[in-house]
């Protein structure tokens, strides 16, 4: 690949990747996680996903060249990933979706801390996203995920538009004939969370409905509570094409939900025992 090609620096917040100037350990973290995970998703992560990482081909050695990635991505689904410097604005990141951007971090992390992440790198952002941007039903999520967010940005609704990105595009499971599988990039980028999240007994797992997962707080410290299944990607992206604007006015007067609540009216896909937070809350006095 020329490096002469057009860079993406002339956009607002964007930088280049710089792939050139990353060492050799950091491209060793990228395979060494590639691998682990590789070798646990067969059977665990949905279809869509797994089609999206082999057309992706992102173990060519290191971490991938957002050039030639790109190639391939914008190929399938008009979707690319661009580089930011760090966490960004609201505003930016909706601006982006909704033009079939995905922002991603370019650093990675360290060989010493693989499971520790203080913010998303570059193996949560790249290997967790870009492969679901290949599927054409969950692309379009994705960018409608954007205009609604733009169209959210002055309504006092941004929290639970941030529920909904949390528990579909970092933590969701859909449905197939043999069980749950994952699509979230948050739980597919996670070695633990992805045999957790469909394995341990403890989290709750429930059919997904919109109006309830906005209402339900998340976990940043810790495994997820509960998981929300969809019966496909296509039923997600049915439940959002509705404008949300008589959404949002009934979750005005509507209380949230405690995260490990089952109430009467879930359609609960498995009961979690909960235990392993009670052990963590024993532990931590
Ligand atoms: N339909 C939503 C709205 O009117 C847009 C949206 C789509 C939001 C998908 C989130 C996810 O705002
Ligand atoms: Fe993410």
């Amino acid at each position: 690949m020329s490096s002469s090609e057009p860079s993406n620096t002339k956009m607002a917040g964007v930088v280049d990747q710089s792939w050139g100037t990353y060492t050799t350990a950091e491209h060793a973290v990228w395979d060494t996680l590639y691998e682990r995970q590789a070798a646990i998703l067969e059977g665990r992560a949905c279809d869509a996903f797994l089609r999206g990482l082999e057309a992706l081909d992102l173990h060519q050695g290191g971490i991938p060249d957002f050039r030639r990635l790109n190639q391939d991505l914008e190929g399938l689904t008009g979707w690319r990933i661009v580089a930011v410097p760090g966490l960004v604005t609201d505003a930016v990141f909706f601006d982006h979706l909704a033009h079939r951007r995905f922002p991603a971090g370019r650093f990675i992390r360290a060989a010493t801390s693989l499971d520790y992440l203080q913010e998303p790198d570059i193996f949560h952002d790249v290997f967790g996203h870009a492969p679901m941007l290949t599927d054409p039903v969950f692309a379009d999520y994705m960018q409608a995920y954007g205009q609604g967010g733009l169209r959210a940005l002055h309504l006092d609704h941004l929290q639970h538009l941030a529920r909904l990105y949390w528990y579909t595009v970092e933590f969701g499971l859909t449905a197939t004939q043999t069980g749950p599988r994952i699509y979230g990039a948050g739980i597919v980028s996670s070695h633990a969370e992805t045999l957790f999240a469909l394995e341990d007994l403890s989290p709750n797992r429930l059919a997904f409905d919109l109006e309830r997962v906005m209402r339900t707080p998340y976990r940043i410290d810790d495994f997820q509570q509960v998981y929300f299944v969809t019966p496909s990607l296509e039923t997600l992206l049915a439940a959002t094409l509705e404008d949300f604007g008589a959404l949002y006015s009934r979750l005005d007067g509507a209380p949230d939900i405690a995260i490990d609540a089952i109430l009467p009216a879930d359609r609960v896909v498995s009961r979690g025992t909960l235990a392993h937070w009670a052990i963590a809350a024993d532990t931590s006095q």
